[in-house]
């Protein structure tokens, strides 16, 4: 349900305060409430432990936190979080503007790209193999379950899920 008003001032109030403050980081736990199956996945994931990786020396590192915890000194996040990829939440987070995508995407809300992968998984990172963007994706999955819950809220149409397992093709 769109709401034309408060839209209007969500926009206007962004365009007087300047996109920097789009950068807000309102933390993991706000995106749990409303994304529980995808905070639980990312909780197993690597990222959200990447911090924990660093000894207590490497942690005053910048150049280890600038992918292991980038946003540790801006905004007081640690690890690789929700907002690590998908953009500082504040303007983005109150249920009317997620659920209007378009308006969410322009206060902060960001689509991951392979780019924006490769900016911590490049040949410095200490992986044997290289950076294979569809296979981590698979990895990091924290989507499926939630757009398989949604798609059954309404009427499923048959493009929405593709649940099926990929054909197994281990070497490539
Ligand atoms: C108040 C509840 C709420 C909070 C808090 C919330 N979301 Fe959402 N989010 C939604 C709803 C509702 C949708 C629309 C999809 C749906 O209907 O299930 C959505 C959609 C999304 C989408 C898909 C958008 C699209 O158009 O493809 C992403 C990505 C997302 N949220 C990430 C986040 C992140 C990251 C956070 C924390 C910074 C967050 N959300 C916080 C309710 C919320
Ligand atoms: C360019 C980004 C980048 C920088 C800078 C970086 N790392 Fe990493 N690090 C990664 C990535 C990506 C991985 C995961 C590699 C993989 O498995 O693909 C990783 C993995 C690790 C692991 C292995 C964790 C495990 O569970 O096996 C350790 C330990 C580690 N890094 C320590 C450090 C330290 C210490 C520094 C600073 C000297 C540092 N890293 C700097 C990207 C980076
Ligand atoms: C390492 C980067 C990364 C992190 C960390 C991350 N995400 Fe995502 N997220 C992605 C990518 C990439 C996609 C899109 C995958 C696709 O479409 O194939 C995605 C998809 C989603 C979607 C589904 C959007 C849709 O269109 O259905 C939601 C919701 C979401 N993420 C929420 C979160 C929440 C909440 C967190 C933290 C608990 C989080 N993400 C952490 C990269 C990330
Ligand atoms: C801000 C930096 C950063 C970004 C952006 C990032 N990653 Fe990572 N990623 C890391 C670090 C650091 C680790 C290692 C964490 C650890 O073990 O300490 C990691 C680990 C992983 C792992 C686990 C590797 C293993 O050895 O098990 C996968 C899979 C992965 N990332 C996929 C992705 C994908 C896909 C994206 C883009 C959608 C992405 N990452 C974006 C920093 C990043």
């Amino acid at each position: 349900m769109p709401v034309p008003g408060s839209r209007m001032l969500l926009l206007l109030v962004l365009a007087l305060g300047g996109a920097a403050a789009a950068a807000d980081f309102v933390g993991p736990d706000s995106c749990k409430g409303c994304h529980p199956e995808a905070y639980d996945a990312w909780m197993q994931s690597k990222h959200a432990r990447a911090e924990n990786s660093l000894s207590e020396q490497q942690r005053k590192d910048g150049r280890c936190l600038s992918c292991h915890s980038p946003d540790q000194g801006s905004q007081a996040t640690a690890s690789v979080t929700c907002e690590t990829c998908h953009g500082g939440g504040q303007y983005y987070s109150p249920e009317y503007v997620m659920k209007d995508s378009e308006l969410a995407r322009l206060v902060g809300l960001v689509d991951p790209s392979e780019k924006q992968c490769r900016s911590c998984h490049d040949a410095s990172s200490p992986s044997l193999r290289p950076f294979d963007f569809k296979e981590s994706l698979k990895a990091i999955d924290h989507w499926s379950a939630e757009r398989a819950r949604r798609s059954g809220r309404t009427d499923a149409s048959p493009h929405t899920t593709s649940t099926a397992p990929a054909p197994a093709s281990a070497k490539k």
